[in-house]
């Protein structure tokens, strides 16, 4: 199997102490590289004067080299928060009146891919397979053959692919479907996702299903296939025993005092479900009072892309809900919900995971969501926590044994959540032990080797420009 080259917009380049950003993509990716030495190229998370965009910046850590690129501040404007944030994000999940479509963020999107292809284009040699991630980069095959490269090429998608009532809303859907056809490899999460593209595809008679995965259009033929992405299970699960050494560990069973730990993690995002979550923990302990003065919701929610307005918006709207209950139902020795806006180091969430008798992890609609899988890995089978899950993350097309909740339904989840917290340890542990066994068979290793092995095993494509 040749190098690896992975593209993604963002690259967690290890700090001074080598130590990765967290989060399920970066995990996910390097852990593959590291195995298989490669490149990863993306963008540097800085933005300059249009003149100003210098070199490619490198680094070398163990066996993976990074290079990593300035976007100007138009650039990052138009491509970024313009078009994959404020029209490909809301759409792929499923909110068209967030949307926001601009002739000039479009036009940037396509042009920061044709530029990410420039980039690329002097480092790739003969034999290399190049996995391209995201939202961000749909295109970016397509410019690549268009400059000449006749390497596999492979496209995973993190998030959802929506229905094509939702997906043909959209203006570019046309140049969008046609440049995936570039690809020799697409990855979704889910068959629902894989399903839901094909519609597209068939909607626009763009090609021609010659089996379950196989596609033609034209002359060119691709594979379009679910990989569940995975997580590091067994080194996440002993992440999580070695936590309760930790002084935080200690902290924080001293300040629960007995009570019994929820708790949450997610991004800032509207996908979330915060607002639908928020009202159901109300719900739950106003439904269900002697919960009252019992447990503590501790909801982790980092800030994200705080220059797209809805996120900002999002941003008080939650901390004035989680502000509001703790002031109505909160006591002079008891806060109902702990809102923290900063991420945490893995150790300490898995720690954290671990200490928790129920998560909560209810998307109105997700790609995956790897904090429903580390959640589980990081439990103790004598005594596992419950996880409660949305129908509408990828998750639970694989995790069966979790408590499936409708998020968009409060009162059902208010009950789901007395319910888990109620229930025997017996069933806690049969359910965790069937969803552990799919997190220990279905790992990140197991992701990566599957859509690697086809990816390698792709028929090299005939040599054709995409239009
Ligand atoms: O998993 C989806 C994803 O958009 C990743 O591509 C991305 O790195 C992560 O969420 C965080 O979002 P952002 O890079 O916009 O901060």
């Amino acid at each position: 199997m040749g190098r690896l080259v992975v593209v993604s917009n963002r690259v967690p380049v290890p700090d001074k102490k080598g130590t990765a950003p967290a989060g399920g993509l970066a995990v996910a990716l390097q852990s593959a590289l590291e195995a298989r030495g490669g490149l990863w190229l993306g963008w540097s998370g800085q933005s300059c004067g249009e003149d100003a965009i210098g070199p490619l910046k490198t680094l070398k850590d163990g066996n993976i080299d990074y290079a990593l690129t300035d976007l100007t501040e138009k650039d990052v404007e138009e491509y970024y928060h313009g078009f994959a944030n404020r029209v490909l994000w809301p759409i792929c999940h499923y909110r068209l009146d967030l949307a926001e479509y601009g002739r000039r963020e479009m036009a940037g999107y396509f042009r920061v891919n044709r530029f990410f292809a420039s980039r690329l284009l002097p480092l790739i040699e003969e034999d290399d397979l190049i996995w391209i991630h995201d939202y961000h980069l749909i295109p970016l095959a397509a410019e690549l053959r268009r400059q000449g490269v006749k390497n596999r090429i492979g496209f995973f998608l993190h998030i959802p692919w929506p229905a094509p009532d939702v997906f043909l809303t959209m203006p570019v859907h046309e140049e969008l479907l046609t440049s995936l056809t570039a690809y020799d490899v697409i990855g979704f999460q889910t068959v629902h996702d894989r399903e839901n593209f094909a519609d597209c595809l068939a909607r626009q008679g763009l090609s021609r299903r010659l089996g379950e995965s196989r596609f033609s259009v034209g002359e060119r033929t691709f594979t379009a296939k679910p990989y569940p992405i995975g997580i590091e299970t067994e080194a996440f699960a002993a992440l999580a025993r070695r936590a309760g050494e930790t002084t935080l560990h200690r902290r924080m069973l001293q300040s629960l005092d007995g009570k019994s730990l929820i708790i949450g993690v997610d991004r800032l995002d509207y996908s979330k479900g915060l607002t639908q979550r928020i009202d159901a923990f109300e719900t739950f302990l106003t439904r269900h009072p002697d919960n009252q003065r019992q447990v503590t919701l501790l909801q982790i929610t980092p800030k994200s892309r705080s220059e797209v307005p809805e996120y900002e918006a999002m941003q008080r709207a939650v901390a004035e809900q989680a502000g509001r209950v703790n002031g109505a139902l909160g006591t002079v020795d008891w806060v109902p919900i702990r809102y923290v806006n900063r991420s945490l180091r893995r150790p300490a969430l898995a720690g954290l995971y671990r200490m928790a008798k129920l998560a909560l992890v209810t998307p109105l609609r997700d790609g995956m969501n790897l904090v429903a899988k580390e959640y589980i890995a990081a439990q103790n089978e004598e005594d596992p926590g419950v996880l409660l899950l949305s129908r509408f993350a990828g998750a639970a097309a694989e995790l069966k044994e979790a408590v499936l909740v409708n998020p968009y339904d409060v009162e059902g989840t208010a009950d789901a959540m007395a319910r888990s917290l109620a229930m025997p340890v017996e069933e806690r542990r049969e359910r965790w032990k069937g969803l552990m066994a799919t997190l220990r068979k279905n790992d990140v290793f197991v992701w990566c080797d599957g859509f690697l092995t086809d990816l390698a095993g792709a028929t090299l494509p005939r040599i054709r420009a995409a239009s």
